[in-house]
């Protein structure tokens, strides 16, 4: 078999990065290796994002950029996937005639047919096309090979497990694009994690949109929910690290605040978004939760689980965000104190409800609102990371960095720290005493054991 070329990105999400793995996958039986050039691939997936307007447009710029690539290698086929591709459906070809291809998240498993159509179609008319958005009744999950690791070196890998969202929050595209809440059978994970951890997988995150709502059934029909399942697969003993995103603190339940209190493999940092500390604001994006609800959740947490720390998302100008209900988010940051965020201005959706909302408000209060969000989250990030030097944390190295001799792990908080070490020491757990700290990053020396074994 001829090889050809895959070149395919990922916009947004880990769920993104998860879904361009496995079409990866689903591509390698036909020949398909992948590229990092768009430049003369055979095929060319961008595995869109729709969540801001912002990263619609990026696709957009990434098409033009490619429509030379298309024009010298007539036989490219170029497909826009992902969630642009399911909430724009033909208006991309209005706006990129050249592009051959246009599928959603839950239709990528019919990828190796749809070249196939693609190419008979083709024979007859050049410019034929296909466009498939469907939400099929059968799961794609059913249809998917064995997953291969996620990073180049094998340490750590995503599984998807719930996909979809029925929250509908009012500035949310999720429940749109990915459709409604679907929970994958717990034999199919647990198989999934098993083929993993036999290819020397140590790190699992379990993902999905809302992946605490997670209700997978198993073979008795039984629902488990994601304490359970957490507490289930840390007694396989290949997998070191567990961890789950993205969560909704309504779906927070007794499994998982016991996982968390007992399970060590359970990295103690959660990311649980808030989006805002203003409960009029919280109502109005339909949240079903309050401030104070929220931080019950965040006190449950350090109690059962001392060590543990916080992630969230936060969005600045939502419509009708006043001057204090900005306030009463940056309150509630300076009492929660985040390890990590991620932060972003509102971003109208087409056919979302706030997208509608009276009292949008202004560029240049979201841009200021933004920044001073951003400074006190970066002053706390900082803070935290500093709270470790002259202290010991365990690291997961997974890849070498830009320096000759140098290596990049994860701490338990999802760090980066970068340290001098032997390329052989990728995915293994170390404990590394932390030197420096940076607002993105920690430096550390790996911690010579008796044997000397780092040294080799
Ligand atoms: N505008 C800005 N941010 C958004 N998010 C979701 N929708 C929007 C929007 N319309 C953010 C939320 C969510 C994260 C994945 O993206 O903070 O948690
Ligand atoms: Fe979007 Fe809200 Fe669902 Fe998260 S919970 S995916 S923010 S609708």
């Amino acid at each position: 078999m001829s090889v050809k070329k895959l070149f395919i990105k990922s916009y947004g999400c880990q769920m993104n990065v998860y879904d361009s793995n496995r079409m990866t996958d689903l591509l390698r039986p036909l020949g398909y290796e992948t590229t990092d050039l768009a430049e003369g691939a055979d095929i060319v997936i961008l595995n869109t994002c729709h969540i801001r307007e912002k990263a619609e447009d990026k696709v957009y710029s990434d098409l033009g950029r490619i429509k030379p690539f298309k024009a010298a290698k007539s036989d490219m086929i170029l497909a826009v996937a992902g969630c642009s591709a399911q909430a724009l459906g033909d208006e991309i070809l209005r706006q990129a005639p050249y592009v051959d291809m246009i599928f959603g998240p839950q239709t990528y498993h019919q990828l190796p047919e749809m070249i196939a159509k693609l190419s008979r179609a083709k024979s007859k008319d050049p410019r034929a096309t296909i466009l498939n958005v469907d939400f099929p009744e059968e799961s794609k999950f059913d249809h998917l090979p064995d997953p291969t690791p996620t990073n180049a070196d094998g340490s750590s890998a995503f599984v998807s497990i719930q996909e979809g969202c029925d929250k509908f929050c009012t500035f949310c595209v999720v429940p749109y694009t990915r459709g409604a809440e679907y929970s994958r059978p717990v034999e199919k994970i647990i198989q999934e994690i098993k083929a993993l951890l036999s290819r020397g997988i140590k790190e699992i995150t379990l993902l999905g949109q809302n992946v605490n709502a997670f209700h997978g059934l198993d073979s008795n029909s039984k629902e488990w929910n994601l304490g359970k399942l957490i507490k289930h697969i840390a007694d396989f003993q290949e997998l070191e690290r567990i961890r789950y995103t993205t969560s909704h603190p309504n779906d927070m339940h007794d499994d998982l605040y016991e996982a968390h209190h007992r399970v060590s493999k359970l990295m103690p940092h959660l990311h649980l978004p808030v989006q805002v500390g203003s409960d009029s604001i919280l109502k109005a994006m339909n949240r079903k939760h309050t401030c104070d609800d929220y931080l019950k959740i965040i006190d449950k947490m350090k109690s059962l689980r001392p060590e543990i720390a916080f992630s969230s998302d936060f969005i600045v100008g939502f419509p009708g965000e006043s001057e204090k209900d900005f306030q009463e988010t940056l309150k509630l940051i300076e009492n929660v104190k985040y390890a990590q965020a991620y932060s972003f201005k509102y971003s109208i959706r087409p056919g979302t409800p706030a997208g509608a909302m009276e009292y949008q408000v202004p560029e240049e209060v979201k841009n200021e609102r933004l920044y001073r969000l951003q400074d006190l989250l970066n002053t706390q990030q900082l803070e935290f990371n500093k709270s470790f030097v002259g202290k010991t944390l365990d690291v997961l190295f997974e890849r070498d960095g830009k320096h000759e001799g140098q290596l990049i792990g994860k701490t338990q908080y999802l760090q980066s720290v970068y340290v001098d070490g032997k390329k052989r020491l990728k995915g293994s757990i170390l404990e590394t005493k932390i030197i420096d700290a940076k607002q993105n990053g920690l430096a550390g020396e790996l911690i010579l054991v008796q044997d000397g074994t780092q040294d080799q």
